[in-house]
This record gives C-alpha cells, structure tokens and sequence, in this order.
C-alpha cells in the first residue's frame, strides 16, 4: 500500500493492498502447508518452521487486523473464546481479575466455572461506574480489567478511558472484548486499552460461516509474548481456510457496520414510540444509561445491537419471536442476516437479561423490510 495516511475503511477494503509477490495476484494463496524446509545448515532462514506457530495465512488478516485497532501486533485464534481464555491462562499467579456482571455469558460461565482451578480470582462489578469499578480493583493484585462495551445483552457501555485509568493505577492490564462496537466504532488501544479482543466469528467475519477470534495489543511485551507461545504452545489455531474467509470478510466490515448501525438506530427509533414494546436497549438513544459515554467513545454510529423488552412479558416475546418470517431465529450476530434470540432462553436463570427480552442482530438487510417482519410478529 502507498506511504499515504489511508482512512481504515480503505485499508480495510483493500487489506493492505498486499498482492503475491511471484503472481501479481491480488488475493494471496491460502497457504495449507503444515511445515517448511529448513535450510542445509541446519537453520530457518525464511523465518518459519511449523504451521502451528507460523502460518502463513494469518500474515495479512493479523496485519490489516493490527492496522485498524491502530496496534503493535494481532493474533488470530481458533475462536473468540479462546483467544479471551489465553488472556486470563497467561496471568501471572495468583491473579485477581475484575469482569463485568453484564457481558458475553459463555465468558462469564468459563470464569465461574474454571478460573478457581487456573489460581484466578474473579470480581464480578457493575462496569457502567467507574466507581463500583474503582472499588473493586485490589492495587497490587489485581492482575487484569476484563471490560465488553457495549456489552450483551443489554448493551451497557463501559468507559474505557476511565477503566483504562483505574487498571493502570492498579497496576493491572485492561483488556477490552470489542466485538460488538468492531474497530469502525471504536479503537480501544487509542483510549488507554493494553489488549482488545474480537469474537471474529461476528463482525469482522460477518457471514456467520467462520468461528475465530482475535487479539490485538498496544505493545509487543513480555505478557504479548507469552501469548505467542500459549496460542503454539496450547494449539488454539484457526485453520488457514478460515483464515482466508476472515480476511475475506473484514475487505468489507465498513459498509455492512455502518449499514448495520443505521438500521438499528432507525429500528430503535421506531420500537420506541411502540406501545408493545416496554423498552428499547440501544446506546443511540439518549434515553439508554449508556448514550453519553457511547457518544464520546464510538464513533460513526452505535452498533447493530438493540434488545427490546415487549410489554406483553416473556411469553409475549416467545410468541413474537416464533412469528418472525424475515428475521432469522438464531443465536449470534454480526452477520449480514438479522438475528432474533429469546435471550433468557439461553442464559437461564443466572441472566441479567430479563425474561421479556429480545436481542436483535441488525444485519445489511433493506430495514423496512425488518420493521414490518417485526410489526407482524409483535400483532396478537
Ligand atoms: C461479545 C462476545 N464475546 C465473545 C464471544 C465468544 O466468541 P466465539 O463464539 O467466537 O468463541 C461471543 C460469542 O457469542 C460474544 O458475543
């Protein structure tokens, strides 16, 4: 790509502007190789020896990835799930970490469930104040601040700068989960974040035929290379055919978010003034909790996340929810296609969701199409 200050989106579109260096071609080979040559003097000249540790095809989707969160490097995992896993597997022991009580259940169901056994205290706070935050914080022993913002299901909004701030005096890491807001949104690192991770199986995919994830730091550090080595050394790689895919679809995250989030926040508008709906969870509006801090730290829009609580109650939402014929009912999000979920139906009892929620992925669909699916569904 030129010496020229690119703006992201054309980054991003053109991925660098890598081409292969023997073809020309403009879209690099998947390389399938599991190992290389060595040289006959017994070295690995060309850098690489073993496709766990060096893939090939991670070179370009890494790098537009290190590119748009304005990083210092990116590794891409066999899932998002892994890629937080390592994060809090490579603390050092004993750790305390801080997590949100609203956020990414299965995250919160690993941490319940396994960090005891990995010598890992977790604090659940309320992330949406920085005071529960500051309160919770151990200076000294607390080893990391995990934050999502905007965060499921409910899209509350986290200050980053202002985390940033408190991790930092407590000498612990802040790492951010991003997968929501996606770089064209938000640029965690640029706010004070040490790490920002992505469940790229979302947006930056956006197809919802890849599960990968992704982590992206401010600086290449010890704690950055112990990553390194927990991601050969632990085998969570993604394969080089989803490597490409991945790739493949962040060429057009741009468009599909920023179409996304003019959706949502056209949906969200309209299921306000909706008398069947006792509430819309979306940060673009001024009346969601969030709205002055989202405001500040996400630019070009809100997200393509929105959860609405229907008037009539759980079963009035169940009900909503097996009627829609454009919407598509599935958990997830970040696809082109529009998603519906029953959200307690997921998290169970332990949800901070309540029963009467609806989450809703906004995908790239024509919206008045999703509003009139919506309409019809929402008719007794
Ligand atoms: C915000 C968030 N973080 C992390 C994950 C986990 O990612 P994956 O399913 O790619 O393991 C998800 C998946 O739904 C998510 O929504």
């Amino acid at each position: 790509m030129t010496g020229k200050r690119l703006h992201p989106a054309t980054i991003a579109a053109q991925a660098l502007g890598w081409a292969d260096a023997t073809t020309g071609a403009v879209v690099l080979p998947v390389h399938v190789a599991t190992t290389f040559l060595r040289d006959p003097d017994n070295r690995y000249r060309r850098g690489r020896s073993y496709g766990r540790a060096d893939n090939p095809s991670y070179d370009q989707p890494q790098a537009l990835l290190t590119a748009l969160e304005g990083g210092a490097d990116s590794l891409l995992f066999s899932s998002g799930m892994a890629a937080a896993a390592a994060v809090f597997q490579c603390l050092p022991r004993e750790a305390h970490v801080v997590a949100p009580r609203v956020m990414y259940w299965g995250l919160r169901n690993w941490l319940r469930t396994f960090a005891e056994g990995w010598g890992i205290e977790a604090t659940f706070c309320d992330m949406t104040s920085l005071d529960a935050l500051r309160a919770a914080v151990r200076p000294g022993q607390t080893r990391l601040v995990w934050i999502e913002t905007p965060a499921n299901p409910l899209w509350s909004v986290t200050d980053i700068a202002g985390a940033a701030e408190i991790a930092q005096r407590a000498g612990a890491l802040l790492a951010v989960d991003s997968t929501a807001a996606t770089p064209v949104l938000t640029r965690p690192l640029a706010l004070g974040a040490d790490i920002v991770m992505h469940s790229a199986t979302k947006y930056l995919n956006g197809h919802s035929d890849v599960i990968a994830g992704s982590l992206t730091t401010a600086r290449k550090d010890e704690f950055w290379e112990r990553l390194v080595a927990a991601r050969s050394g632990g085998g969570a790689i993604l394969g080089s055919f989803e490597a490409y895919l991945l790739l493949r679809g962040m060429r057009t995250l741009f468009p599909r978010v920023e179409r996304a989030c003019r959706s949502a926040q056209q949906i969200a508008e309209a299921l306000s003034a909706d008398p069947r709906i006792a509430e819309v969870l979306y940060p673009g509006l001024p009346t969601h909790a969030g709205h002055a801090v989202a405001a500040r730290q996400m630019t070009a829009g809100f997200g393509g996340m929105l959860s609405i609580r229907v008037a009539g109650g759980a079963e009035a939402a169940i009900a909503a929810a097996a009627k829609v014929e454009v919407w598509q009912r599935a958990t997830s999000l970040g696809g082109v296609e529009s998603l519906i979920e029953h959200h307690f139906s997921i998290e169970g009892a332990d949800s901070p969701a309540p029963p009467d929620l609806l989450r809703l992925s906004v995908g790239i669909e024509d919206p008045a199409d999703l509003l009139a699916d919506l309409d019809a569904a929402l008719r007794p």
